[in-house]
C-alpha cells in the first residue's frame, strides 16, 4: 500500500480526553479514555521526548539512534493542571497538553512566544494489512515558518513546500530532488520568529515527512509502523538545535586521524598494483598532495569480501607497506553482499554460524550483487556484529589497511523491485525480532558500527577510519560518508553542496561528494570547479564509476593540474584550521560547514540561501556553479570579510558581485579571525612542522578563536596529551593586541609562531611580546614571529608615539 495522502485518509483515529496522569521522575503519563497513553519525558531543559501507544502499554524502548552518552538532566520541571490542561514547564520550555485531545503546545519559557503547536496532533491509523499502527503527527505552520534538515535529501535548503520519504535506497545518477536517496535522518529544523526548534522522529520503518505541501500551514509526520515517537528540541539558536540533537544521537567517538582530513583518491577500480603504483607516484611527482588510496571492488577475488585478486595483487601486504612509505594510506571497499560459495570462508561462517538475513518462511535470503548470488548477514544481531568486526583482522593488523568504504549496505540487490530486500525478511533487531519494514533503514548503519568496531580494535593504538553510504540518524558516531553515486554535471555540483550542508545541520558533518562526479566524465572546468569546492567539505575525495576515463587530478591538462593543486595546497594548509572545527564538532556538536541560515538565523536574508557556507567558524566560501564563469554574485552575511586570496575588505549584509576566473572561487575570512595553517606537506606527516603560521585578520573590536592540535592520530588526546590555544584579538585604532591562553598537555613539535598580520589601518611600529620591546618599525612586512608560548602582543601604530597601556 502506498500512503499518498496524511490527512485524506478515512481510516483516522485520534486520542479520546485524559481519565488520567501521573509522574515518574523525569516521565510524565497521560491517559485517554481510548487506551492512548502519551509518555512526556524530560531529557533536558531543552528537550523533551513524546512517545504515545495506542493499545495501553509500551513495548520495548530501544533505540539504534540514541546514544549511550546522551546527556540528562534539568534544572527546572513544574507540572500545573488548570481546568483545561496539564502545563509542563522547564527553565527552558513551556509544553501545555490538553486534556481534551492530548494536543500539545510548546512555548519558549522566558518570553512565552509560541514555538510549535499540534494541528491534528497524534492521530493513527490502523492498519489491517500491515498488522499495526501507521502513526502520525500534523503541527501547525506558523507564518513565514522555514524547514531544514533530513540528511541527504538533493534538493535546495529551505525544505518549505515539499514532501519527503525516509527509505535508504541504492540510486545511481539520483537526480535533483531525487527521493528518497543513500540516507534516512528523519529529523528536521523549524524556524520562525528568528527561533528555531528540532524535531527528531526516531522511528525507523519509512516515515514520511510534508512541509506545508499538502496545506500551506500544516507540517506533519508519519511512519508506516512502529512508535509515534519524537523528540522535541528548543534552540532557539539553530546551533544549540543542532548540538543538543548530536548530544541525544551521538557525535564520532573520537577525532579521525589527522591523514583521513587530507585528499583522498579513489576510482572503480584502480588494479593491478602497477596502475595504483603509477597513479600514486604521479601524485608525489607532480607535487599534488595526497593521503590516501582507494581500492574498490576489483582487488578482491570474485568480489569476495575480505580476499584479494593475487593476480592483481600478489602480495597486498608488500604493496600496502610500500604505498604507506610513499605516505599513502590503502581503504579498500567492504560490501555486506557475501558471495554463495561453499569453498569460500566467510560463507561458510556465515552459513554456520547462521548469521544470514532470512526471509519469514526460512529460507536464506538471496540476491544478487557484484558477486552473483550473495546472502547477507544480519548486522542487527549483537553476535553478527561481534563476528563482522573480527573479519577485519587479516586486512587491517596483517595486511595494514588503514581505513575501510563500506558500500552497497542500504542493502542494495541487483534487478529485484525495490532494490532490496523484500518486506518479510526477518531481523534480530538487538533481541526484539522484526521484519525489515522496521530494520531496512538501520542495516546499512549497524554494517558500518561492526566495521568501525573492527577497525577500531585491530587499529589500535591508531585511530580507525570508516566510510558509509547507507545512515540513519546516529551513524556519524561511526563513520564518515559521502553522498552516494551522483553525475558529472553541474547541477549535481550544486546538489553536492546542498548535500554537504544538509548532512551537516542533520548532525553528520563528517560528508563529502564524489568529486568531480560518480557517472559520466566532467571537463576540466568541471572538475577544477568541484575540487574548489571539495577541498572545503570535511571528507575530501575524487572517484568516478572509470568507465568515461581518467579522474585525477593530472588528467584534464596542465593548467587544470595547476589549479587543482593550488587548491589542494590550501586544503593542507589549513588542516590545522578544519582539525579545530572537527574537534569543536566532536565537543561542541558544532556542525564543521554551516548553512548561512545556521551561521545567522538573526539576518531572514539567509532563510534561502543554497550555494554560500561557512567553513569552520570563519571562512565563508561561495562555489561557482555554472561554466564559464568569471565570477558570481553572492549573500555577504552581516560583517566586514576579507578576500582569502588578496585580502580586500568587503562589507556584508548584501549580495555582491565577485571575481572569480577559473584559477580562483570566491573565499572570504571573517574579520577578527585567527586562521592557523600548516605548511604544504604531500601528506600529513611528511613534514615535521617546525612553525605554526597564523594569518591574523585586524578587526576594529574583539574577537576570539582557537587552535586545536595532538598527536594527530592515536588515542593520547583524550588523557589530556592535546594543545589548545585561545585567541584573544582586541582591535583599538593604533594597536592590535594579541592574547593567548593555553591549555593541555601535548607539546607541539613547533617552537615559533609567525603571525601574519592582514589589514592593519596603520603602519606597523613597535611591537611587544610578552612586555619585550621589539622594534619592527623598520621592517615592512607584516609578518611577526613569536615564541610559540607568548601570552600577549601588542602591533602599535608607528606614528603613535608612547605604547600606551591602559
Ligand atoms: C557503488 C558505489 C560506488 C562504487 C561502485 C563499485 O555504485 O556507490 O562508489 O564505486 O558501487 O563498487
Amino acid at each position: 500500500m502506498i500512503l499518498n495522502t496524511e490527512l485524506e485518509h478515512k481510516g483516522n483515529l485520534f486520542p479520546n480526553k485524559i481519565v488520567s496522569f501521573k509522574k515518574d521522575v523525569d516521565k510524565i503519563y497521560f491517559y485517554t479514555a481510548n487506551n492512548v497513553v502519551l509518555q512526556v519525558t524530560v531529557i533536558r531543559d531543552s528537550v523533551l521526548r513524546f512517545r504515545f501507544t495506542t493499545v495501553g502499554s509500551f513495548s520495548r524502548d530501544f533505540s539504534y539512534a540514541i546514544s549511550s552518552q546522551a546527556s540528562r538532566g534539568y534544572n527546572q520541571l513544574d507540572i500545573t493542571e488548570t481546568t483545561e490542561s496539564y502545563e509542563i514547564s522547564t527553565s527552558k520550555i513551556i509544553c501545555v497538553i490538553s486534556k481534551k485531545d492530548l494536543k500539545t503546545v510548546l512555548y519558549d519559557a522566558v518570553d512565552k512566544t509560541l514555538i510549535c503547536q499540534d494541528e491534528l496532533g497524534f492521530h493513527w491509523e490502523e492498519s489491517y494489512e500491515l498488522g499495526g499502527d501507521i502513526v502520525k503527527m500534523s503541527k501547525h505552520s506558523e507564518t513565514s515558518e522555514s524547514f531544514y534538515g533530513l540528511g541527504d535529501k538533493p534538493c535546495q535548503n529551505n525544505l518549505k513546500g515539499k514532501r519527503f520519504e525516509n527509505w535508504v535506497t541504492d540510486s545511481y545518477a539520483f537526480g535533483k530532488d531525487t527521493d528518497p536517496i543513500y540516507k534516512a535522518i528523519p529529523f528536521y529544523i523549524g524556524l520562525h520568529s528568528k527561533k528555531s526548534y528540532g524535531i527528531f522522529f526516531d522511528n525507523t520503518f519509512k516515515t514520511y515527512f510534508d512541509f506545508c505541501h499538502e496545506r500551506r500551514s500544516v507540517t506533519s509526520f508519519w511512519a508506516m509502523g512502529g512508535e509515534m515517537n519524537y523528540y522535541f528540541i528548543y534552540g532557539p539558536e539553530m546551533n544549540d538545535v543542532i548540538a543538543n540533537y548530536t548530544d541525544l544521537t551521538g557525535r564520532p567517538k573520537h577525532l579521525p586521524p589527522l591523514w583521513a582530513l587530507g585528499y583522498h583518491q579513489c576510482k572503480w577500480s584502480y588494479f593491478p598494483e602497477a596502475k595504483v603504483k603509477e597513479v600514486t607516484q604521479k601524485f608525489r611527482e607532480l607535487k599534488i598532495p595526497c593521503d590516501a588510496i582507494y581500492l574498490d571492488i576489483d582487488y578482491m577475488d570474485g568480489f569476495r569480501c575480505f580476499t584479494w585478486n593475487k593476480d592483481y595483487f600478489p602480495d597486498p601486504k608488500r604493496m600496502v607497506a610500500e604505498l604507506a612509505d610513499d605516505g599513502f594510506k590503502t581503504i579498500v571497499i567492504i560490501d555486506p553482499g557475501i558471495k554463495i560459495d561453499p569453498d569460500y570462508w566467510v560463507f561458510q561462517e556465515g552459513l554456520e554460524n547462521k548469521y544470514f538475513c532470512k526471509r519469514a518462511d526460512g529460507p536464506y535470503v538471496k540476491g544478487k550483487v557484484w558477486p552473483g548470488e550473495c546472502y547477507f548477514p544480519d548486522f542487527t544481531n549483537p553476535k553478527v556484529r561481534e563476528w563482522w568486526a573480527d573479519l577485519f583482522k587479516e586486512l587491517i593488523e596483517e595486511i595494514g589497511v588503514k581505513g575501510v568504504w563500506n558500500d552497497m549496505n542500504e542493502p542494495a540487490v541487483m534487478d529485484v523491485p525495490g532494490k532490496s530486500f523484500p518486506d518479510d525478511v526477518r531481523h534480530n533487531y538487538d533481541g526484539s525480532n522484526c521484519s525489515h519494514r522496521k530494520a531496512h533503514n538501520v542495516y546499512g548503519m549497524q554494517m558500518a558500527r561492526a566495521t568501525y568496531h573492527g577497525l577500531k580494535k585491530f587499529s589500535y593504538p591508531k585511530r580507525p577510519f570508516v566510510i558509509t553510504r547507507a545512515a540513519y540518524s546516529g551513524t556519524q558516531r561511526y563513520t564518515s560518508t559521502w553522498t552516494g553515486d551522483n553525475v558529472a554535471t553541474w547541477e549535481h555540483l550544486q546538489i553536492a553542496n546542498a548535500q554537504a550542508q544538509r548532512m551537516s545541520l542533520s548532525g553528520f558533518s563528517f560528508v563529502g561528494s564524489d568529486i568531480g562526479g560518480f557517472a559520466e566524465q566532467p571537463n576540466g572546468e568541471l572538475y577544477a570547479r568541484w575540487i574548489q569546492l571539495g577541498v572545503f567539505h570535511p571528507f575530501c575525495r575524487t572517484h568516478s564509476s572509470g568507465d568515461h576515463g581518467d579522474q585525477e587530478p593530472y588528467a584534464f591538462g596542465t593548467n587544470i593540474t595547476d589549479i587543482v593543486r593550488k587548491f589542494i595546497e590550501i586544503r593542507y594548509q589549513l588542516l590545522p584550521y578544519l582539525y579545530t572545527a572537527f574537534w569543536k564538532y566532536i565537543e561542541e556538536g558544532v556542525p564543521i560547514i554551516k548553512s548561512l541560515v545556521v551561521y545567522d538565523q538573526e539576518d531572514q536574508q539567509t532563510y534561502f540561501r543554497n550555494d554560500e557556507f561557512i567553513y569552520g567558524e570563519s571562512i565563508l566560501v561561495c562555489p561557482i556553479v555554472e561554466p564559464n564563469s568569471k565570477g558570481r554574485r553572492m549573500y555577504f552575511p552581516n560583517g566586514k570579510w576579507y578576500n582569502f586570496f588578496n585580502n580586500e575588505l568587503i562589507e556584508g549584509g548584501e549580495e555582491k558581485w565577485v571575481d572569480a576566473d577559473i584559477d580562483t572561487l570566491p573565499v572570504f575570512v571573517k574579520e577578527g579571525a585567527i586562521i592557523p595553517k600548516y605548511p604544504i606537506q604531500q601528506y600529513v606527516g611528511e613534514l615535521e612542522i617546525t612553525e605554526l603560521k597564523i594569518d591574523v585578520y585586524y578587526k576594529l573590536g574583539k574577537e576570539s578563536s582557537m587552535v586545536y592540535e595532538d598527536g594527530q592520530d592515536g588515542y593520547d588526546y583524550m588523557k589530556g596529551r592535546y594543545s589548545i590555544r585561545n585567541f584573544n584579538l582586541v582591535g583599538k585604532e593604533d594597536v592590535l593586541i594579541i592574547q593567548q591562553f593555553k591549555s593541555g598537555k601535548f607539546t607541539t613539535s613547533y617552537e615559533i609562531i609567525e603571525l601574519n598580520i592582514i589589514g592593519l589601518p596603520f603602519e606597523k611600529g613597535i611591537v611587544e611580546v610578552d612586555n619585550e620591546i621589539i622594534d619592527y618599525s623598520a621592517i615592512q612586512s607584516n609578518i611577526v614571529r613569536a615564541r610559540k608560548d607568548f601570552t600577549e602582543i601588542r602591533i602599535y601604530n608607528k606614528y603613535c608615539e608612547i605604547p600606551l597601556k591602559e
